[in-house]
């Protein structure tokens, strides 16, 4: 594994004061998981650095990024279908420079694809290439053809990025890159390449600059957080990264996304237990009920030993709650699976899931497996899906009303004079009450609709 420092590129920052009479602006759109989030933060980050401001709006840009999901074919087709109503900016606006990064640029068809069919994308780059972007647009600039960079399997780890964070309470932590999984309906690993963990120091380092920043919501992030810590010179695990992160003294709370099952151990839900910081909530993506699907899948857990960890959780923290993403219609899940996957989740109790119909993702395992099930079936086991857990949020939120809690303001609430705000267990309630964003309140909960809980300042 090599760690690399990035290095500003002086040359792009002259090229652009030259080039532009008044700074530029740039407008950048993240797509997908928080990952993606917190990358479009560092390719804000990059070109801020070297001249450029931000538009609020894509018609205000000189530059427009998408920085683009490849998990779901919807998820594609919405960039396709956003990319393509830009042409419009560009005619209006021949100076207009568009690019596209992210996880979709890893593909070489979807590359090939925006040579083509798309002559108004000036720059493509993968997930790889963030620290490249000035050089490139400096590339494009000087020979004025398009620059279109095929997917790179780069693996260094690149350290100290400039970033601007899209919020000043709430904020994402890289812990380790890519993914080794392989779970066989999933294009991540192709994407992002291999799993790589951040030495702990850098991250200690990143994590003190947030609390001292006041920082109160640090997201812990990485494909699977529990496996981090293999293939690094020291000795260290997730747990025990927790709990070295936990030790930091302020008023701030940690989370973290993803746990995969087939890694996490008693000795996380320990480490949570025991902490000041973290919260008590898990997102813990079970995918399916079925052994014989889950196998399928390539996940390494059954339904018993993912609920005998819930279990020991729920003992040792009977206030934690829980969420997972749930896929429906895998190629080959029968009436019979997908009854065990209902099950799995009327005993569990979930407080949130994400819930996805099965997309087939070329150049994976399962797009090669028989998937003889109607798509109209599937939609059905959807909604199937999300009448059951509509009966368990209600029942979760119930359990609520007359506590009073502590939760963290992040703006206005659903109705007029209303504030949202986020628990420790990660349900939000909308309350009465002129608190500011960033600030913890505690407050009281009186009702619930749906899944938000109501309150009033206690
Ligand atoms: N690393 C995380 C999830 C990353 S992708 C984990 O292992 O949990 C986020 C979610 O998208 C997955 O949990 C899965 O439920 C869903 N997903 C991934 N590939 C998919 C596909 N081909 N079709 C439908 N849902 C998919
Ligand atoms: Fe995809 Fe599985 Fe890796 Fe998650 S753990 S990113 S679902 S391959
Ligand atoms: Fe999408 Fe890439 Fe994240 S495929 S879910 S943006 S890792």
């Amino acid at each position: 594994m090599s760690f690399i420092q990035f290095q500003r590129n002086e040359e792009a920052a002259r090229v652009i004061a030259s080039y532009y009479e008044t700074p530029p602006l740039l407008f950048v759109h993240s797509y997908g998981c928080q990952q993606n989030v917190n990358d479009g933060e560092k390719i804000k980050g990059v070109l801020t650095d070297i001249g450029f401001g931000l538009a609020a709006r894509p018609e205000d840009a000189d530059l427009i990024v998408f920085n683009t999901c490849a998990v779901r074919e919807h998820a594609e087709q919405r960039v396709f279908g956003n990319v393509g109503a830009l042409k419009g900016l560009k005619e209006a606006n021949p100076k207009l420079l568009i690019a596209v990064s992210g996880c979709m640029a890893q593909q070489k068809d979807v590359v090939e694809k925006f040579r083509r069919h798309y002559p108004f994308v000036d720059i493509v780059f993968g997930v790889n290439g963030i620290d490249t972007f000035p050089a490139l647009l400096c590339e494009k600039l000087a020979a004025k053809k398009r620059v279109l960079r095929m997917p790179s399997k780069r693996e260094e780890i690149v350290e100290d990025m400039p970033l601007r964070r899209d919020s000043a309470f709430r904020a994402w932590l890289p812990i380790m890159y890519g993914c080794d999984n392989f779970c066989s309906y999933c294009i991540v690993p192709y994407v992002r390449g291999r799993e790589r963990s951040r030495k702990s120091v850098n991250i200690l380092r990143e994590f003190h600059e947030l609390v001292d920043a006041g920082y109160r919501d640090i997201t812990l992030l990485g494909q699977n957080v529990n496996s981090y810590g293999k293939g690094l010179a020291e000795d260290i695990d997730f747990a025990r990264l927790l709990r070295t992160l936990d030790a930091v003294p302020g008023d701030y709370r940690i989370r973290f996304m993803t746990s995969h099952p087939k890694d996490a151990t008693p000795a996380l839900i320990d480490a949570i237990a025991e902490s000041e910081h973290i919260s008590r909530h898990l997102h813990l993506p079970v995918q399916s009920g079925s052994n014989r699907i889950l196998k399928e899948m390539n996940r390494h857990y059954t339904a018993e030993e993912y609920l005998a960890l819930i279990d020991y959780a729920k003992r040792r923290m009977p206030e934690m709650t829980y969420s997972s993403d749930i896929i429906v219609g895998f190629p080959g899940e029968t009436e019979e699976d997908f009854c065990a996957t209902e099950a799995l989740i009327r005993r569990v109790e979930y407080m949130q899931l994400f819930t996805f119909i099965y997309s087939k993702r070329t150049g994976t395992r399962a797009a090669e497996m028989p998937d003889p099930t109607p798509h109209k079936e599937k939609t059905q086991r959807i909604a199937r899906v999300l009448a059951l857990q509509e009966q368990v949020v209600a029942k979760l939120g119930g359990a609520m009303v007359g506590k009073t809690v502590r939760a963290l303001v992040e703006g206005a609430g659903r109705e007029e004079g209303t504030r949202t705000a986020r628990l420790d267990n990660n349900m939000t309630v909308d309350f009465t009450g002129d608190i500011p964003e960033g600030r913890f309140a505690d407050v009281r909960v009186t009702g619930v609709r749906g899944a938000q809980l109501l309150g009033r300042l206690a």
